[in-house]
Parts: structure tokens; sequence; C-alpha cells
């Protein structure tokens, strides 16, 4: 028997990286996914890699609220409960402090940070009923300062907050809420990632991992379903760095 037999997982940025790893390791492990992203043809091709059957997909802007409640009661509707939710859909990119516009500020906290808050507030209802619990994807950018990353060091850094705060409100009702964060992994996240001209080496050099080559997504995805499943019972609150040595002090 997997460890998700009979459970539902709704997994956001499920089109690709380390979305679309945790899907397919959910799913390999028995769970019936509600898959969504906002690109509907790498949703298509995770739908197409998923084990069993009787998964669920739909096109979502996490940086929506409304639209946010509505994939959780269509998730619920489609598959019967929820257990667990894997805020995954995230962007990044560097920037100086003087090119960060008001938008580029907006839409990396919007997606980032409130995204997985709406997903969370939404989803809060039905895992209260299945005693479930929430993966969020934070980052090490959660958990120190990195050059040229300010909004996405805020944006993650509070997310990580985000679930030790829910980890400690709902620890009674049995309701466990947890963080993941990766260094470098090799997805189209990290290939396309953007870098400010002339990039100052030496505090470029502090995101470097000790242990190369970079994470894959499916590293990452196993400490999402290990946090996701029975065996961590007792984890709550908890942000797992899985990052090669880079924040070791
Ligand atoms: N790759 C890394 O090195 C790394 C390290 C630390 C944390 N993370 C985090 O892991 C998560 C997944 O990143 P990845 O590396 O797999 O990147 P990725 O680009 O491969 O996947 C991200 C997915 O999120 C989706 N997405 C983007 N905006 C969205 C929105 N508004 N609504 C719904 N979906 C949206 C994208 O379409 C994409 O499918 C992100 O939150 C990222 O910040 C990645």
């Amino acid at each position: 028997m997997g460890r998700f037999e009979g459970k539902v997982a709704m997994v956001t940025g499920a089109g690709s990286g380390i979305g679309r790893a945790t899907a397919c390791r959910l799913a390999a492990e028995g769970a019936r996914i509600s898959a969504s992203d906002i690109n509907a043809a790498g949703l298509a091709e995770t739908m197409a890699l998923l084990a069993g059957e009787g998964h669920h997909s739909q096109l979502l802007d996490v940086s929506q609220p409304a639209a946010c409640s509505a994939a959780v009661e269509a998730a619920v509707a489609a598959c019967g409960r929820l257990d667990v939710l894997c805020n995954v859909a995230g962007i990044a990119g560097a920037y100086r402090l003087e090119e960060i516009t008001d938008e580029l500020w907006a839409r990396m906290i919007g997606i980032n940070l409130s995204g997985p808050f709406y997903m969370s507030r939404a989803a809060m209802p039905h895992l209260l009923k299945t005693r479930g619990n929430i993966v969020n994807i934070a980052s090490t950018a959660a958990l120190v300062g990195q050059v040229y990353n300010a909004p996405y060091c805020a944006s993650k850094g509070g997310l990580n907050l985000l679930s030790k705060a829910l980890a400690v409100e709902f620890s009674k009702q049995g309701v466990r809420v947890n963080a993941v964060c990766p260094g470098g992994v090799r997805t189209a996240l990290t290939q396309a990632f953007r870098v400010p001209e002339n990039p100052d080496g030496e505090l470029f050099a502090r995101l470097s991992s000790l242990v190369q080559p970079m994470a894959e997504p499916e590293e990452i995805a196993g400490a999402v379903a290990y946090l996701a499943s029975d065996e961590a019972r007792f984890v709550t609150g908890e942000s797992l760095t899985i990052d090669g040595g880079q924040t070791v002090s």
C-alpha cells in the first residue's frame, strides 16, 4: 500500500519542475491528484505522466483569491475530499533594488506569498475534516539574505513564517503545516533565471551550494512526500532545508 492510498492531494504549479515531480511522486504512492497551473500545456504534460486514475486538473492563477477558493471547491467536488495541499507555484528572478517596479514587487508577492495564503485559507475547512496537512515550497531565500533577491526573499521568508503561524494555529485540530526550503534545483525556473548586468561575483557566489550538481526536482518531491505523509505525524512548523550545504554556517 502506498502512503497516500485513498487520499487526495492538490498541487499548485504542477505544470513544471518541482510541482510536476511532486504530483508524480504522490500519485505513484497512491494519491488522487488535483493538479493546477497557469500554464495549460505544462499541466497537460503532467497529467499524462501521473500513475493511477481519477486525477483532476484545472487552470489556476494562484495570485487571484476568488480563483483559489473556486479551485479548492472544484478539487473537492471532483475528488471527494482533500488531505494534502502542496503550494508549489512560484516565480523568481534577480533584480537590483532600483530595478524593482511596483508591478514586479506586487507580482512576486502575489504569486509566491499571497497565493499560498489564499489556497491555505480556502483549503483549511476541508483539511480540518481529514486532519490533513499543507506543504509549502519556500526556499533558502526564506532563511538568509540573497543578493539582488529582495522581492523573492521577502515572499519566501513570509511564506516560511506563514507556515509556522498556521502550524501553531491549527496544531490542536490536527492539521500540520510545513515548508521545504530548497537551494538550487534543476528546473525551468533556474534555467531561465534572470541576473542583473555586471553582478557582484563575490556576493553572487554566496548562492553556491557545497554539493554539486544541483538538486533534481524529484529529490525535493521526496521530501514533500515525507512531510505530507503520516510518517511525519509529529512534524509541524518545520522548514526542511535541502540546499547541498548552501546555507550551512
Ligand atoms: N528551482 C529552484 O532552484 C528553486 C529553489 C527554491 C525554491 N523554488 C520554488 O519551487 C517552486 C517551484 O519552482 P520550480 O523550480 O519547479 O519552477 P518551474 O518554473 O519549473 O515551475 C513553476 C510552476 O509554477 C507555475 N506558475 C507560475 N505562476 C503561476 C501562477 N500565478 N499561478 C499558478 N501557477 C503558476 C508555472 O507555470 C510553472 O509550471 C517555486 O515556488 C520556486 O520559488 C525553486
